[in-house]
């Protein structure tokens, strides 16, 4: 049963004192609009062309003092003396950046405060599962509360901007980052990212507990071809609205104040250089206030894409495309006086990149209170404080998924006399956090054999690591069946290391890494019951697993309450409910394969030769989206339509009723897709676009009512207009994108 959220209350922000001097401009507006658009203009017009490039300029790191003993240089001190930074990535501490802000605001001419961002994923001292697994939550509010302790933390050190939600459609198991997304669907994906930005940036950004989110990374970076990190992603236009869009257009909608352009090109043109993606949809479409940043050296990278032949042209492209901060390719540092004095780049264009920056600035509330409420004694209160653990495990158990539980060997008993637990993650903390994992500590990260310890404390329990991750040696394999034979349960974390997923860490195989495999089969040949619990950053190939093993967990990698999560669903005081948010294939050969997929002229039927389908594998997924188990059993029925014709200004209701008809309570998240029969364009022959999460005692029977407004039915048709086609729909609702009850409704002309 999930909670009612209790989401960190914000506080109420006295507006410190201003750091005026006479005869300044005002620099305190109240957030609105008009006032804030006089007072950028005000600042903007008192700086020189110098000053307005360095608020287009970012460092990153070794700018810090305190703790860590480095100094300040001299060098970095008259940059930002000189006003030729306006921002620095990778500081953090409250100490820290109080230090550096000093220096701009009380030693700079136009005493303009710095932006501190940091990649504040999914946790700062406190680590919470990696987004994917997060999504496999299918929770937005525990999704939020997870991104607002990161925020409430990061913002005690110092930290003003993250450099997050990361937004990319992810349809390629092979592609590192699909970890740190929401996984394959644009409907679950934009809750994710409008649940995150809210989480991050809260009812107000002067809370001194809120952050500036950015969406990132602007557009289509997870369609890389081969799954290989930074390669080409040729998107069509219609695909790139309608699916790779879609979470960022939430995240927009949601309030975030910044963008990160990406590292990939989309039909021949690199992102950070497109004006069609920075200017015609960012500004003119979708009328975005904010600031867009490089991703890195994104605009440097112009040069070897091809698109640019030098530093100064890359320069150009970018901010003539609508890019505004250079995070660390100093192109815009090296080159951008000289291509305004030639007129290259307009002070029109270069002026209004300031102003976005500015604006920002002000909306976070740095001109009343530069340091945004950090303090030495705001970390020690906020970091890995209780509320903050508990979030993290309350976030952990919504996680986890249940793949398999034949003959309901899960949820274990709670007097087991001998536990075997196996494997090179069952006592692991490094790697449990995931990547992007922050500045956290991970010596406090509770592991799977801490969890099972503290849960069953009556029983013996044996730890054999029996084979290390990606290592060939075998010699530990023997001990661990000899562990397991000794044992009356085994339970056997396998799965990779954090540093297979995330940035540049792409895999050609979903195969369990070095000999775990061997290690599995040898432990499942003892005979004994096993629980194999996968710890991975992608959907990984569980063929094996699901035919010969009878409980299998999906857990991701879940972060610092990661043992205690586990064990709560293993021993029951927690019934599992997450879902997958990404296809689970049976094999890297099916690989690109999601649920929302074309029909195509010969739809796929493994019984018929000349159709969509491969002659060694069938063609369905092992598990498809949106799939999960639990401790009881759910049935569906009755689905009914409340209208059979609607309009696209409609909201169309839908009922099922649902019964557990297990014998513990649990929690069901019915979903409910849509097929758009027949369009101006071929449409997916399922579209997620409603869900709810159903809790019922065994036994228990309820109708559940979805509603669907019709024009969330809305696509790019043949002539590119995004609107409802009238025709007819199928509607499903089920447990998953495989299953469900159908029926049909028509949508007819306004
Ligand atoms: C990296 C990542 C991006 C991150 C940035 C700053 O290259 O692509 O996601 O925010 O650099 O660390």
């Amino acid at each position: 049963m999930r909670c009612p959220t209790v989401v960190a209350t914000a506080g109420i922000l006295c507006l410190a004192a201003s750091s005026l001097r006479a005869g300044e401009p005002e620099r305190q507006p109240s957030p609105n609009a008009g006032a804030i658009v006089r007072v950028v203009d005000s600042v903007l017009a008192g700086l020189t062309l110098q000053e307005k490039i360095g608020q287009l300029v970012q460092y990153s790191g070794g700018w810090s003092t305190g703790p860590s003993g480095r100094r300040i240089s001299d060098e970095q001190r008259q940059i930002i003396r000189a006003g030729q930074t306006g921002s620095l990535l990778n500081v953090t501490g409250a100490a820290e950046t109080h230090e550096l802000q000093r220096i701009a605001v009380e030693e700079s001419r136009a005493r303009i405060p710095l932006l501190f961002g940091l990649d504040v994923i999914h946790g700062f001292k406190t680590t919470f599962p990696i987004p994917l697994a997060e999504a496999a939550s299918w929770d937005p509010d525990a999704v939020e509360l997870s991104a607002r302790v990161s925020a409430t933390e990061a913002a005690a050190s110092g930290v003003h901007w993250t450099f997050a939600p990361m937004v990319d459609i992810a349809r390629d198991p092979r592609w590192g980052r699909i970890a740190e997304g929401s996984g394959e669907d644009p409907y679950l994906g934009a809750r994710m990212a409008a649940a995150r930005v809210r989480g991050f940036q809260g009812a107000s950004l002067r809370d001194p507990a809120s952050i500036i989110a950015c969406a990132k990374h602007y557009a289509g970076y997870g369609g890389a071809e081969g799954g290989r990190d930074y390669n080409t992603a040729d998107i069509p236009q219609r695909t790139l609205r309608d699916v790779y869009l879609v979470p960022f257009k939430a995240a927009l909608d949601a309030g975030a104040q910044t963008f990160m352009a990406s590292f990939n090109e989309i039909d021949g043109v690199p992102s950070s250089g497109s004006r069609f993606l920075l200017t015609t949809i960012l500004r003119d479409e979708w009328k975005f206030d904010g600031f867009v940043v490089s991703d890195w050296n994104s605009i440097g990278e112009l040069i070897p894409h091809g698109f640019a032949a030098n530093p100064g042209e890359a320069a150009e492209r970018a901010i003539n495309a609508g890019l505004d901060m250079d995070m660390e390719s100093h192109c815009y540092r090296d080159s951008l006086e000289s291509l305004v004095r030639q007129g290259r780049v307009t002070i029109a264009t270069l002026d209004e990149a300031v102003r976005r920056v500015l604006r920002v600035k002000f909306r976070l509330g740095l001109f009343s209170d530069p340091y945004h409420g950090a303090t030495p004694e705001r970390e020690r209160q906020e970091l890995r404080n209780p509320a903050h653990v508990a979030a993290a495990r309350k976030m952990a158990r919504e996680s986890i998924v249940l793949m398999k539980n034949a003959g309901s060997l899960l949820p274990l008993p709670p007097n087991l006399k001998s536990i075997a637990v196996i494997g090179p993650l069952a006592s692991n903390h490094g790697d449990l956090v995931g990547t992007w994992a922050g500045p956290t500590d991970t010596n406090d990260v509770v592991t799977l054999l801490d969890g099972i310890r503290e849960t069953a404390p009556g029983a013996q329990v044996t730890y054999v690591q029996g084979c290390s991750i990606a290592g060939a040696e075998t010699t530990g394999i023997a001990s661990a069946a000899a562990a397991a034979r000794q044992s009356e349960v085994v339970i056997l974390a396998v799965g990779e290391s954090e540093d297979m997923s995330g940035e540049a860490s792409c895999r050609s195989s979903l195969e369990l890494p070095g000999r775990q495999k061997d290690l599995v089969r040898e432990v499942c040949a003892t005979g004994k019951p096993v629980v194999v619990i996968f710890m991975n950053g992608r959907p990984l190939d569980l063929s094996w697993e699901q035919n010969h093993v009878p409980a299998i967990l999906e857990t991701w990698f879940l972060g610092h309450e990661a043992g205690h999560a586990i064990a709560d669903v293993l021993f029951g005081a927690y019934a599992p409910t997450g879902r997958l948010p990404v296809t689970f294939p049976r094999s890297v050969g099916q690989v690109p394969i999601y649920y929302n997929h074309k029909n195509t002229g010969r739809p796929t039927d493994d019984q018929e030769h000349y159709t969509s389908r491969y002659l060694d594998l069938p063609s369905s997924p092992l598990y498809p989206f949106g799939f999960g188990l639990t401790y009881t059993s759910f049935r569906y029925a009755d689905l009914r339509i409340a209208r059979e014709t609607v309009k696209a200004a409609d909201t169309l209701l839908v009922t099922i009723t649902l019964t557990n008809t297990g014998l513990r309570a649990g929690d069901e998240t019915v979903q409910l897709y849509v097929r758009d029969e027949v369009g101006s364009v071929t449409r997916p022959v399922r579209e997620l676009k409603g869900f709810q999460h159903v809790h019922l005692d065994a036994g228990g029977s309820t109708v559940v009512t979805l509603s669907l407004p019709v024009d969330a039915l809305a696509f790019t048709g043949l002539d590119m207009r995004h609107r409802v086609e009238p025709g007819m729909f199928t509607v499903y609702v089920g447990p998953n994108a495989a299953e469900g009850l159908q029926g049909r409704f028509q949508v007819v002309p306004q």
